[in-house]
């Protein structure tokens, strides 16, 4: 059997068909010569996005175990397989964007990927770390991310963790107080550090953003930093100013209550 082909009886669909069958796609990769998204917005997107952070995760993935989440159509879960990771798992809430990543993964011959329907506030139903989880490009889809980075800090993450996000406001980094202080000290006035740029921020979007109604949050490049700190990823390298490698660490004021919570239903609720 060639790639592209299936094994059944019927005639085989062509690749041309089954990639046109599944648009539109998001990720743009060639299957074997044909672009899946030749026209994206971004250019030949992710591949220019990766070539600039490539080098900043481990060449050889062997042995390891790879979690994909909001995998899409699966370039990153083929990035990683092409290192040699022993286990790639990438998750997706969308099975129309999974139905395209075992397409490409098929095609592109990456058998060994499994792809499954997950949502990322569930991967505690996983029950498994993995030692690099990817997790790009969905922090701002979410309602609640900081939940989710809890969550995967809390369930998933063993080792490293490459995160990524869309990102506004300044790429400056302000230094911040250990202990924030009420009012300017001898004064009734409020800090004005909060108004620094470089400030850690989340900017809320209320309405749609590039025409998209699942884009809830922003962060500058600070707010992003110290999120991810504040769930217990220390910043190993920024190799650029919206993509973060990160180590699992203690999480912050563990000793003193729980980071996720998880909000009970009432049978009558479900
Ligand atoms: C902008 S794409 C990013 C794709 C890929 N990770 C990348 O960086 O190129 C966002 C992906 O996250 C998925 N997604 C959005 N919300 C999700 C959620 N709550 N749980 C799991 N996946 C989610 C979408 O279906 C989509 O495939």
């Amino acid at each position: 059997m060639r790639q592209g082909e299936f094994a059944d009886d019927g005639p085989a669909p062509s690749l041309r068909a089954e990639i046109d069958a599944l648009a539109p796609w998001f990720h743009n990769i060639d299957l074997n010569g044909i672009q899946t998204a030749p026209d994206h917005f971004l250019g030949n997107y992710p591949s220019d996005k990766f070539a600039r952070f490539a080098d900043a995760i481990p060449q050889d993935l062997s042995g390891k175990s790879v979690l994909d989440i909001g995998c899409n159509a699966g370039f990153y879960s083929v990035e990683m397989k092409r290192r040699g990771a022993d286990r790639v798992l990438g998750i997706d809430s969308d099975e129309r964007y999974l139905a395209q990543a075992r397409l490409a993964a098929r095609a592109l011959g990456f058998t060994g990927i499994e792809f499954r329907q997950l949502d990322v506030y569930q991967v505690g139903a996983l029950g498994e770390r993995f030692d690099l989880v990817i997790f790009m490009g969905v922090l701002y889809h979410l309602r609640h991310p900081l939940l989710a980075l809890d969550l995967i800090r809390e369930h998933v993450a063993g080792d490293l963790m490459l995160f990524q996000t869309m990102q506004q406001g300044s790429d400056a980094i302000a230094e911040v107080p250990e202990n924030h202080p009420f009012f300017l000290p001898g004064t009734y006035r409020k800090p004005g550090y909060f108004d620094d740029p470089g400030y850690p921020k989340m900017h809320f979007i209320e309405r749609r953003y590039a025409d998209d109604w699942t884009n809830w949050w922003a962060p500058n490049r600070a707010g992003s930093a110290a999120m991810l700190r504040a769930a217990g990823f220390a910043i190993l390298a920024n190799p650029e100013p919206e993509v973060f490698l990160c180590r699992a660490a203690p999480v912050p004021f563990a000793d003193l209550g729980p980071a996720a919570v998880y909000p009970a239903r009432g049978d009558a609720a479900a």
